[in-house]
């Protein structure tokens, strides 16, 4: 058993006392109401992290104004009538063992006047790198209302029975746009040197101590190193770091990156190593003498322990582990480190979500923001349930069913389990996806249904075990177009080379610029092949996230992966490939083998068999339609609660 006491040891922060080391990273869920009240939604999801262990929760980014609202149903702390319900969140979290703190908030120019209702506000009128809408900037008048604003939010928060305040100083909100000469060009005051550059944080500060007496602790969040040109560095937040303390902070939570950073490194995905920004923390604890708290891609519990171990700092917060499984704390404790359902770093469903203005949910995990639906309750009725497919939907389907009692039989054709997740592991830096599968198979095996592999189901099949319900999750298959001229020997499909079916020769052609032809292009260039991919849209991995999508081109043009759009292949003769390009056609050789990767068709023949035949019927996931796994998981959930 790994030896996790660092983790599991007590600390104080002023007048805090934390049962251990772990704090909970603010994250907006749009949960709360257009207005910014708490809702019954937002309490469940909170108070099941606090019953999973977590020492510290901390409650999300919450604004202390309207007009720095950053998020449509981000949760609000700008007037009195939201205390009640911030004392009933308060009240619920602390019954779950659990110290709570909430994240003050003013999103500045990094807004959008849709959410706001009004014009961004920044320290200079300089464009929000993710929208381009130009801010106004601030009076000194303005920025004194500001900081009144954060005093009376903080005030509202103790009353509301939080246990400590966070100012978010970070991602390149607006009290990072003050501390930041990458945002901030002012010539008065609040500008133009370090400590001009600091002067509203530390007012804040300052002013909050002065509200809320000696004995309340109050965080500050900061973003140690900015990843843009002329942004901060750990050179400057340093110095930063030691003003804070000065003004009277208790602890900083060492993050990282604003809105214009390379890949959203603040949230980094799988394609960053673990414990990025560990290095950050580390440097602001050789400053400082008050807690630091680290953060990024610490989901495993032994590399979390090792970074309180080494002295890099003195608590761990996590962010995404904490919405795959709110029991993260307790199984680390007892030492069930397999049994943590795992984050993969994929930001699909949650950054994203966030992104896309919709409330946050996760790939692995689609019970977040839904607990009370999704709570493990024992079927009154146990029924017999063959899932056929053991690919996400099909694995999370009998997870859920087994867990609730019925009798479950899962089929599947290949010999193992995991079906697209499996492939895609394949791929490179998805090994994170290896680990979630592996999470799958093995609770899958504990929950006690029957697994048939390598056992096609065909209706008969299926129809002797008599069914009460049958869910069909056998996802699709990759299309196979006819090119002319294209032989058999020389075509193969990205799945293949993925599993190491087939081996393409030195020159490759992938066909086909969606997230499997530009993942199977990287691993082939990985492999030292000489790589053309072909997209027929305007550019490559379209149909993938903005921040995985950076560093994978990143890779790909780290490996000479040429990249050709708005283009397809008309034909294949001795003389090459033959693309339709830019409305001409063009030949492209040698070529030794084409990668197919033109989407995928669903395999539903099954679902068309047993229609009429069995009580109860369901085809989930890509079986419906290809899409991503978030869908088919969490279609998968949402039949395995109804059976
Ligand atoms: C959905 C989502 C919302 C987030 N919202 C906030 C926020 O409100 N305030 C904040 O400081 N950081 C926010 N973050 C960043 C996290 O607190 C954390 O720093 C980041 O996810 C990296 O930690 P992790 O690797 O443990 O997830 C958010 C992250 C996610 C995934
Ligand atoms: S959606 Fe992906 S990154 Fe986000 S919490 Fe779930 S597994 Fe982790």
């Amino acid at each position: 058993m790994a030896n996790l006491s660092h983790l599991f040891q007590p600390i104080k922060i002023r007048g805090m006392e934390l049962k251990n080391r772990v704090v909970m990273a603010p994250m907006v869920t749009n949960f709360a109401t257009e207005d910014g009240a708490v809702t019954q939604r937002l309490i469940d999801y909170l108070v099941a992290r606090a019953w999973g262990g977590v020492g510290l929760i901390e409650v999300e980014a919450t604004y202390v104004r309207p007009d720095g609202k950053g998020f449509r149903n981000e949760l609000g702390i700008y007037k009195d009538d939201l205390i009640p319900g911030l004392q009933e969140l308060t009240r619920l979290v602390h019954e779950g063992g659990a110290k709570v703190a909430v994240q003050l908030f003013h999103a500045g120019r990094q807004t959008s006047p849709a959410v706001t209702g009004t014009q961004p506000i920044a320290p200079s009128p300089l464009p929000d790198p993710s929208s381009g809408v130009v801010p106004r900037e601030l009076t000194v008048d303005e920025i004194m209302e500001i900081e009144e604003a954060f005093v009376q939010a903080a005030r509202r928060a103790q009353q509301a029975g939080f246990d400590a305040v966070e100012v978010h100083g970070a991602h390149g909100y607006l009290v990072n746009q003050f501390l930041s000469p990458f945002s901030n060009r002012r010539t008065d005051d609040y500008g133009g040197h370090p400590e001009g550059w600091s002067r509203f944080a530390v007012e804040i500060v300052r002013k909050i101590r002065q509200a809320v007496g000696e004995s309340y602790p109050i965080l500050f969040r900061m973003s140690a190193d900015e990843y843009v040109p002329g942004g901060l560095t750990l050179a400057e937040t340093r110095a930063i770091a030691r003003y804070l303390q000065d003004a009277g902070v208790d602890a900083i939570s060492v993050s990282a990156g604003n809105y214009a950073s390379p890949g959203l490194i603040i949230i980094p995905t799988m394609d960053l190593e673990r414990g990025i920004f560990v290095p950050l923390a580390s440097g602001i604890k050789e400053v400082v003498s008050i807690p630091v708290i680290a953060v990024g891609r610490l989901h495993d519990p032994v590399i979390a322990d090792q970074v309180i171990a080494a002295g890099h700092a003195d608590m761990v917060a996590l962010g995404r582990a904490l919405l795959t499984d709110p029991g993260w704390v307790e199984k680390a404790q007892r030492g069930e480190i397999d049994e943590i359902r795992p984050c993969i770093s994929c930001n699909q469903a949650c950054a994203n979500y966030l992104l896309e203005g919709k409330s946050v949910s996760c790939l692995v995990n689609p019970g977040v923001g839904r607990e009370r639906e999704f709570a493990i309750t024992p079927t009154q009725k146990p029924k017999r349930v063959v899932v056929v497919g053991g690919g996400p939907a099909g694995l999370e389907a009998t997870l859920v069913l087994a867990e609730r009692g019925h009798q479950v039989t899962l089929f599947e054709e290949d010999p193992r389990l995991g079906g697209e997740f499996a492939v895609a592991a394949l791929a490179p830096r998805k090994e994170e996806l290896a680990n979630a599968l592996r999470w799958f198979i093995r609770e899958v095996r504990r929950s006690g249904a029957e697994v048939r592999l390598g056992q096609r189901a065909t209706a008969d099949e299926v129809l002797k075990l008599k069914p009460d319900a049958v869910i069909v999750a056998t996802g699709s298959r990759p299309k196979m177009p006819a090119i002319p001229g294209l032989m058999r020997e020389k075509a193969m499909v990205a799945r293949d080379v993925l599993m190491g079916r087939a081996m393409p020769g030195k020159h490759v052609l992938v066909a086909g610029g969606g997230a499997v032809g530009i993942l199977t292009a990287e691993h082939l260039g990985l492999m030292d092949k000489e790589v053309t991919v072909l997209e027929l849209t305007e550019s490559v991995g379209g149909d993938m996230t903005a921040d995985r999508r950076y560093w994978v081109l990143e890779d790909l043009a780290d490996h000479d992966v040429g990249i050709i759009t708005e283009a397809e292949i008309s034909r294949v003769s001795d003389a090459g490939v033959h693309i339709t390009h830019d409305g001409h056609e063009e030949t492209i050789g040698p070529i030794d083998s084409v990668v197919l990767a033109l989407g995928y068709e669903p395999t539903r023949t099954l679902a068309d068999e047993l229609q009429g035949k069995v009580p109860e019927l369901y085809t989930i996931g890509d079986a419906v339609e290809p899409r991503s796994a978030v869908e088919a998981i969490r279609e998968a959930a949402e039949v395995a609660y109804r059976i």
